[in-house]
């Protein structure tokens, strides 16, 4: 015979005793493991795969479900009659029949051994027959623990709802289509507050009530599925998800919805430094400025990599896409100052990318125009200071002395530049016009080579005399 490793399932702890001692005398035997229960015998059988499984039980027991998930899992089973030692043998064709054979021969002659001599100590009491109190008890407890948790749950909701919204989690709302927005984010918080108190409240009461107490010492329950928790558990997660996704694409077609008489700015985004046109009126400008109450549609685009839109009191957003153009509307609501910042790590100088939103009354956003489109009465280095911002110079170039991605631009007219290839070179008007329009031909040590080379297209002589101009107004 084979070596078997055996694990013996019995009620009757006298039985299973004189039976265990009996086959750990025979050689080729191992007794893995006793218990006293089908649940029980499931979860050790997973985990030590025993070749035979002993079941000490009457012939009802195989109808016992849990005895089928048994079968399902055991590569044989021997079942042993308590009443009369007789063997019933399931999945026979598992395992190699002269061993088995073999087996039950050596099970026979100490069960039938253990049947004459023992017979006034065997108390059989069957598996299979779970009176009323062994259910109801149970029932009643379980259903104190639920209430108990649900009170819970309402509580830990309430209590998270109240928190988050005392934390103000989003700054003021300066914009129309915040509104839906901000509504939508409120109803989220209510969700994610009810979820996060039903995994926590549950998760620590069940720590705390079904903690082992002292003088325990048996496994938990084994649990094989629950097919109602299941089907509830996949369904609920699902109609929420889709009851928001219908919600946000109404708020999404409400955000997006033009106006008649919106005002069009232009949105370019360069590495790190954002340029507004209004073609309505032919004015370029640094910063953003807006009439209240009338809709603005922004048409957006950038001139390098990816960056995005972002004003948080706006609540929209939207991607700058080289080579694409996405609109954004917003109509704003509050007269004020806001910053629009770049959403998308863009390089060295993304912190840096900021820029002005100036929210003005309609009669003041009309004077801005006006003033904007008088001709210019500007010298060469005011000239210089206002392309500076327009082309998002001072995103790198700081005029104060303060390091940012390039090197600062306060003093360093007439100054000696220290160049990565060792040499050292003038700070004239030939040396910055050539860092403007080839940038990567001479890069400053301790500078990164990112300056991108596209100023030669976009910059007129007239406009590099004018930062040569400005660049000298900072100081030789
Ligand atoms: Cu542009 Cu980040």
């Amino acid at each position: 015979m084979g070596h078997k490793r055996i694990l013996i399932v019995s009620q009757y702890s006298l039985f299973d005793q004189g039976i265990g001692s009996a086959l750990r005398q025979q050689a080729d035997v191992e007794v893995v493991g006793v218990c006293h229960d089908l649940e029980e015998a499931y979860g050790h059988a997973q985990a030590l795969h025993p070749d035979v499984l002993l079941i000490i039980s009457r012939p009802e027991i195989v109808r016992d479900n849990a005895f089928r998930l048994l079968e399902e899992i055991s590569p044989s089973i021997i079942r042993i009659s308590p009443t009369d030692g007789s063997m019933q043998v399931y999945h026979r064709e598992q395992v190699d029949q002269a061993s088995l054979d073999d087996l039950m021969t050596a099970i026979q002659a100490t069960a039938i051994q253990f049947d004459t001599e023992g017979r006034e100590d065997f108390e059989p009491q069957p598996v299979e027959s779970t009176t009323d109190d062994h259910q109801t008890r149970p029932r009643r407890e379980s259903m104190k623990h639920f209430i108990i948790v649900a009170v819970l749950v309402a509580i830990v909701t309430l209590l998270v709802i109240f928190g988050l919204n005392r934390i103000q989690l989003l700054p003021m709302l300066a914009s129309e289509e915040g509104i839906p927005i901000d509504n939508l984010f409120g109803l989220h918080i209510i969700v994610i507050a009810f979820l996060f108190a039903l995994i926590v409240v549950f998760m620590l009461y069940s720590i705390v009530a079904f903690r082992r107490k002292p003088g325990e010492e048996g496994d938990g329950a084994h649990l094989l599925g629950n097919t109602k928790l299941e089907i509830v558990w996949t369904i609920a997660p699902l109609a929420t998800v889709l009851f928001f996704s219908f919600l946000g694409a109404r708020v999404l077609g409400v955000v997006t919805a033009a106006e008649p008489d919106e005002l069009a700015v232009d949105v370019t985004a360069a590495q790190f430094s954002w340029r507004f046109d209004y073609p309505e009126y032919d004015i370029t400008s640094a910063d953003l400025n807006l009439p209240l109450g009338r809709q603005a549609v922004f048409n957006i685009t950038s001139e390098d990599v990816i960056h995005n839109f972002w004003v948080v009191e706006f609540r929209v957003k939207q991607d700058a896409v080289p080579g694409q153009v996405h609109s954004l509307r917003v109509t704003p609501t509050h007269v004020g100052q806001y910053k629009i910042r770049c959403a998308e790590l863009c390089g060295t100088g993304h912190a840096y990318m900021l820029a002005e939103v100036n929210v003005m009354e309609p009669a003041d956003f009309e004077a801005w125009v006006a003033g904007q489109l008088a001709p210019s009465e500007l010298s060469g280095a005011e000239l210089g200071a206002e392309i500076a911002q327009l082309q998002g110079c001072i995103g790198c170039h700081s005029t104060d002395g303060s390091q940012l991605v390039g090197p600062t631009w306060l003093g360093l007219y007439g100054s000696e530049e220290a160049l990565e290839d060792g040499t050292n070179v003038p700070v004239d008007d030939a040396y910055i016009t050539k860092s403007i329009l080839d940038p990567a031909s001479q890069i400053t040590e301790g500078f990164p080579n990112v300056m991108p080379a596209t100023y030669q297209d976009t910059l007129s002589e007239e406009d590099i005399d004018a930062l040569i101009e400005y660049i000298k107004s900072l100081g030789e």
